[in-house]
């Protein structure tokens, strides 16, 4: 894991497919420490996007740099072998897509992935609870899944608070994911509520005007500015 608390994973579904190879050598070049790439199969969620191939194709290229991988399909059981064979590090997907959560983070964890759930807006935070012991990390949604480019829904943050306490009540480790619509006051707030990973996209660390790889820079330094002098140190 990284010297910083703080995971930038940037969501690589925000680069134009005509400039997406030199979009990641930015966020690389940014010091980046996750991708979180996007799969959605116009089931669970009305869009199509991204092939599996695209987690391959990054580990190959940024072997350290760890893929986030983000299940937005139906079925999520199916699709663990190709995600496997594309070397992905981190998998997640959504509890109301498939009746087996536990099966599906067992197998995830078979495989040798980290293995996540995800849940919406609309899910309550203690459906999560039979799940927590058997997780990596927990992606709380912050958007309604399937686009990009919405805005971060204000309402989340006490949920943010929630799991952190859910957390610690039962003494575990597991990572907290902050996805869709990452600003900078919300994410400050996300962090200082507990969360550790933030899936970047157009309000932070694209369409900025100094460039992808300040930008994740400035992300970082923000984010957690004890960790940069710790970095800076050399530790
Ligand atoms: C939404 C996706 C997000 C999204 C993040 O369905 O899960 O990962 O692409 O990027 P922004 O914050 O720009 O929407
Ligand atoms: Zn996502």
């Amino acid at each position: 894991m990284s010297a910083s608390r703080i995971i930038n994973a940037p969501s690589v579904a925000n680069c134009p497919l005509l400039e997406f190879g030199r979009q990641v050598e930015e966020l690389a070049q940014g010091g980046v420490q996750w991708f979180h790439v996007d799969l959605m199969d116009g089931h669970y969620v009305p869009n199509l996007c991204l092939p599996a191939r695209v987690v391959g194709e990054l580990k190959q290229a940024y072997p350290a740099i760890e893929t986030d991988v983000h299940l937005m399909v139906a079925d999520p059981l199916r699709y663990l072998p190709l995600l496997k064979e594309n070397r992905a590090d981190w998998v997640s997907f959504h509890i109301d897509a498939t009746n087996f959560s536990r099966r599906t983070l067992a197998t995830i964890r078979e495989m040798g992935m980290k293995a996540g759930v995800v849940i919406n807006p609309s899910q309550p935070i203690g459906v999560l609870e039979p799940l927590i012991h058997f997780v990596d990390y927990v992606v709380l949604m912050t958007v309604e899944p399937g686009y990009a480019g919405q805005r971060f829904m204000a309402d989340s943050l006490p949920r943010v608070s929630e799991l952190a306490a859910l957390r610690e009540k039962h003494g575990l480790d597991f990572l907290i994911s902050i996805d869709g619509g990452v600003d900078y006051p919300n994410a400050i707030e996300c962090a200082r509520r507990g969360a550790e990973v933030y899936v970047t996209g157009i309000y932070t660390v694209f369409r900025q005007p100094d460039g992808i790889a300040e930008a994740c820079r400035r992300f970082q330094r923000t984010l957690d500015p004890s960790g940069q002098k710790t970095e800076d140190r050399g530790q």
